[in-house]
């Protein structure tokens, strides 16, 4: 193995923490930027692609997520330099002819009903989440996943008029790593794996 595989196992995994404390440093916008134009590129069924985000950088849009935090949450939200809502669009399939053009009955995979839709729109969406957090890491960013927030407040209050709901939030800046607590187990392969 070369010293960089190694160098981007640490980054990505073994190192990569889940971060509530921030150092106090911007995540310029060409680096948000930069953050998507990786992540867009993982797979999705279709390519379907039914993630939508929004950055919460500013502190008039802090402002209006603040209400939607459960308390646990809110310190870390609110210090952190971007909080990342990461939703779904469950009309995803209106947009397949641009994504998927070799086949343009793709539509028809997905439209014939809403549950099929919105299944299909959360587990890509959560996967790309997945991919959010690669990237993020990749681009020297630490990241604070969140599940803990009033979904519908932030549809609401973020993607009213829409098919668009929340799916989980993500925090993401500089960590700071004097409060983290030592590191949880993971299972071990034969604990959780089969090879059939
Ligand atoms: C989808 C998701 C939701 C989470 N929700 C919360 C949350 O609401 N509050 C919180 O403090 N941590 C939350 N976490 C953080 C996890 O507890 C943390 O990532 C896990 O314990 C692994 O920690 P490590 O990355 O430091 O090993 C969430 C993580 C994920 C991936």
């Amino acid at each position: 193995m070369s010293a960089s595989e190694e160098e981007t196992k640490q980054t990505i995994f073994y190192n990569a923490r889940t971060y509530s404390d921030w150092q106090a440093k911007d995540i310029p916008n060409t680096i948000l930027k930069n953050l998507y134009d990786l992540m867009k590129w993982g797979p999705t069924s279709a390519n379907c692609s039914p993630a939508r985000l929004i950055f919460i950088k500013s502190p008039k849009a802090k402002a209006r997520l603040k209400p939607f935090i459960i308390e646990s949450n809110l310190k870390k939200t609110m210090s952190a330099p971007v909080t990342a809502i990461i939703a779904f669009d469950i009309d995803f399939y209106k947009y397949l002819p641009k994504l998927f053009p070799h086949d343009l009955d793709a539509q028809n995979w997905f439209n014939y009903s809403k549950d099929v839709a919105e299944t299909n729109a959360f587990r890509n969406s959560s996967i790309q989440g997945g991919y959010f957090i690669i990237a993020s890491r990749m681009l020297g960013l630490d990241c604070g996943p969140m599940s803990g927030f009033d979904q519908t407040g932030v549809d609401k209050e973020f993607f009213p008029n829409s098919n668009i709901k929340s799916n989980f939030l993500c925090n993401i800046g500089y960590g700071d790593s004097k409060n983290l607590f030592k590191r949880s187990p993971r299972f071990d392969f034969d604990e959780i794996c089969e090879i059939l």
